[in-house]
């Protein structure tokens, strides 16, 4: 069930519009649904996030190469992939509300003893006004309030096709106004060229991974790289989602980082078990509290089409119910199925080629042991978006001890401004002092500048962007050299020597700050 209005995740997004770190897409028209623009804090942390996962996952391994490809590619890439024909999800869509919904997300509150004629109320899990709804149409029809002892939740898809007749849909008055569920293809249309005819459709890329397979053999020519090894890039992909919600969480434009990772089938697994806990741990060393994070290993019936063994890094994000998870990364093991559908495309039950492939060569040899082989690839697949909003949920804390409680306890490799410089007031000769230390530090990490309000009121500010040291030049600095420095997490001040400055944040921020 939904968390109830007033909850912390309207408190995190209500502060990340305030202060700049998200925006909904096109707000001065009404927003579009699915789409999301980052503000000026925002772009810096979510940068920060793809070039920490670049840092520690290409530049710091010898193991690894990048990439960049394009959004959209051959047609044939996405009939081989298998993405044309599997890569969808089943809707619903109600025929009174207008309303569409993802089968898998609809729930239905119920008696718990369902007779023949008894209505039941669907809405969309998570959805606080709809649950609400629902549980109000129950008792209302029922005369009774929902207790755990008389109803059930239970999700539409367990309901039989032929009893929707008895469902009242999420935002309809009558009941049986659902259509039956049906197939929905998740990837963006579109046509390349002058003409919008069939032979100049394209599609935008749903994942950046295809674009991997497909340079296989242009990375393994052109490097001398040995297997294992892996190819990393960073890059938009698309999703026509039915319905996208939960802030980010579920978007249709949104930023990947993918690994795929390439080994001899006979190490494949130990590979698969050491990218579910390296990955695991980045997220952990980066500030996810490691109680709120979980590695969750797929039943077979929830793997994708190309999974053999597929494993969930997962976070207790504040808008899902107490005790449930969502999906930052995924981490899979796709065996051989990308390469072989590049070269050899897909089948249809009976032997014949459904979706030609390229013809072209995609196996690997090795010099040493001359062998020739398909290799198996790892892919740890993660959402910058998701782990961006993981990490402002995670940061978002509220110290009732200060005038202004809410602050963002960012890592400092995150931290959208690392410093900011503070003349205690304007004048006195203070600005003199403080503008050469901005410029310095400047120099080195993302600062500001800020002479005006109060001290308290610039303070608070910094708490809101998750700026994890504040100096400020006061009178005392005119004597002795010395400046206040203001940790963000404890609000402690200390006094160094102005001269100091650089070197604590070196030491503070390490050399890790993006
Ligand atoms: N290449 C494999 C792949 O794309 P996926 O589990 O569909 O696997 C990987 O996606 C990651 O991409 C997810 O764990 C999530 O972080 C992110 N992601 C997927 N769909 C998303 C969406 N609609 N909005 C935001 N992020 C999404």
């Amino acid at each position: 069930m939904a968390k109830p209005t007033g909850s912390v995740m309207e408190k995190i997004v209500a502060l990340c519009k305030r202060r700049g770190f998200i925006f909904q897409n096109s707000e001065i028209y009404g927003g579009i649904n699915g789409f999301w623009d980052y503000g000026p804090l925002g772009v810096e942390l979510k940068r920060n996030l793809k070039n920490a996962w670049w840092t520690d996952m290409v530049h710091n391994r010898e193991d690894m190469v990048g990439l960049d490809c394009s959004i959209i590619m051959h047609p044939q890439v996405w009939k081989c992939s298998g993405h044309q024909d599997l890569f969808s999800d089943m809707m619903i869509d109600c025929r009174e509300s207008k309303g569409r919904y993802r089968y898998d997300h609809v729930e239905v509150l119920r008696k718990k003893e369902t007779l023949a004629g008894d209505l039941m109320f669907a809405f969309v899990g998570n959805d606080t006004e709809q649950t609400q709804r629902a549980t109000k149409l129950f008792e209302k029809r029922h005369k009774q309030p929902a207790t755990d002892d008389n109803s059930e939740v239970v999700s539409l898809s367990s309901i039989p096709v032929a009893d929707l007749c008895r469902v009242v849909a999420p935002e309809a008055k009558q009941p049986g106004t659902l259509t039956d569920p049906r197939e929905f293809n998740l990837m963006f249309k579109t046509y390349v060229g002058a003409t919008a005819d069939e032979d100049n459709v394209a599609y935008l890329r749903p994942e950046t991974a295809q674009g991997i397979f497909v340079n296989f053999k242009n990375v393994v020519d052109s490097t001398r790289i040995k297997l294992p090894f892996g190819i990393a890039q960073i890059g938009k992909s698309f999703r026509n989602e039915i319905t996208p919600r939960n802030y980010t969480f579920r978007s249709r434009e949104f930023e990947q980082m993918e690994i795929e990772f390439f080994c001899h089938p006979s190490e494949s697994s130990q590979w698969y078990q050491y990218w579910r806990d390296v990955r695991l741990q980045w997220y952990v060393n980066l500030g996810l509290g490691s109680s709120k994070l979980q590695l969750r290993e797929h039943g077979a019936d929830e793997r994708s089409h190309y999974s053999c063994g597929t494993a969930d890094v997962e976070y207790a994000f504040p808008f899902l119910a107490d005790g449930e998870f969502g999906e930052l990364e995924g981490v899979a093991h796709r065996g051989d199925y990308d390469l072989n559908a590049h070269m050899h495309g897909q089948k249809n039950p009976d032997g014949s080629i459904k979706h030609k492939g390229s013809g072209k060569d995609l196996t690997y040899f090795d010099p040493e042991k001359k062998e020739r082989f398909v290799p198996h690839v790892i892919e740890p697949s993660a959402g910058a978006d998701r782990g961006t909003l993981a990490f402002i949920c995670e940061a978002y804390t509220v110290d009732e001890s200060r005038p202004s409680p809410e602050l963002m306890k960012f890592h400092p490799r995150l931290a959208p401004i690392k410093a900011a410089v503070f003349p205690l007031v304007n004048k006195d000769g203070m600005p003199e002092i403080a503008e050469p230390i901005y410029r310095a530090i400047r120099q080195r990490w993302p600062a500001q500048y800020d002479a005006k309000a109060s001290i308290g009121k610039r303070y608070a500010r910094m708490d809101e962007a998750g700026t994890p040291y504040c100096f400020t030049i006061d009178g005392q600095t005119k004597e002795d050299s010395t400046v206040t420095v203001r940790d963000r997490d404890t609000g402690s001040q200390d006094r160094i020597d102005k001269s100091r400055i650089v070197e604590y944040l070196s030491d503070k921020l390490g050399n890790g700050a993006e």
